[in-house]
């Protein structure tokens, strides 16, 4: 079994990263189960936010399995850095990727990127920076790598807002996640994870307020159904 990681605890990476490598063979599987076939038009309204920087050099920061990499050549990116610190959910999405075609494929740390100051046009990340600690870091290093005038787009499940949501999210990651998550990829724990992960991330609002600080100027619109967010931000040229 892998171990639990405790969401909220500073040093959780290192557990975070071994439940990814552990789960990575069946987690797209996972994913399209529950989340009823979504979660891929989720990922095809975030590539349509990046707006024209979409075409050019892009970051798919927390890229696990490589679906939204994929999206990114098909939609005609110039070239895509797909970074994740789980070597295993890279190496499980790699066979998504032709030869020739103008991609990177990076294992690293959200908070630590090594990748050179303004050079990129966007940044995409799905459902990813929820599972990083410290992310004020990550944040830091978005603002840092992009472009002033690049685009960032974070695909998320952000702490719900209002008794409707709350109870919706709740009872769908409490009750079914877990179980389904468990008996597709067998690792039970792991699918628990994912709504304490929610319970201790901020909201889709606080998040825009910290990439505000950051000198990025952002704002989140909700999905269908109103469980998963998208926030697009552009990097101001002076912060
Ligand atoms: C839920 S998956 C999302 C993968 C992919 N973006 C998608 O849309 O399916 C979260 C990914 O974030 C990665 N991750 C979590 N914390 C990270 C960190 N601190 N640095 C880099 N990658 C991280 C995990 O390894 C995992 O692949």
């Amino acid at each position: 079994m892998p171990a639990k990681p405790t969401a909220g605890a500073e040093d959780r990476a290192p557990e975070v990263r071994q439940m990814f490598n552990e789960i990575a063979p069946r987690y797209d599987r996972a994913n399209r189960i529950l989340s009823l076939g979504l979660d891929q038009s989720w990922r095809k309204a975030a590539i349509a936010a990046l707006g024209k920087n979409g075409k050019g050099r892009v970051l798919d920061l927390c890229s696990g399995t490589l679906d939204l990499t994929r999206m990114l050549l098909d939609h005609g990116a110039a070239h895509v850095t797909a970074a994740d610190f789980s070597e295993v959910m890279l190496a499980t999405g790699a066979p998504k990727i032709r030869e020739g075609e103008p991609v990177d494929i990076v294992c690293a740390d959200a908070r630590d990127l090594p990748l050179e100051t303004a050079s990129v046009d966007a940044i995409i990340c799905g459902f990813g920076l929820r599972n990083v600690p410290e992310l004020h870091k990550a944040v830091a290093e978005c603002s840092r790598v992009l472009k002033p005038g690049g685009t960032l787009v974070v695909l998320d499940f952000f702490q719900p807002v209002g008794l409707i949501p709350r109870l919706l999210q709740s009872t769908y990651n409490r009750l079914v996640v877990p179980l389904v998550g468990g008996i597709i990829t067998g690792f039970r724990d792991a699918y628990t994870y994912l709504n304490q992960s929610i319970d201790s991330f901020c909201s889709a609002g606080e998040f825009v307020d910290q990439l505000s600080d950051a000198g990025i100027r952002a704002d989140h619109r909700t999905m269908f159904p109103p469980v998963a967010h998208l926030i697009a931000g552009v990097r101001s040229d002076d912060g």
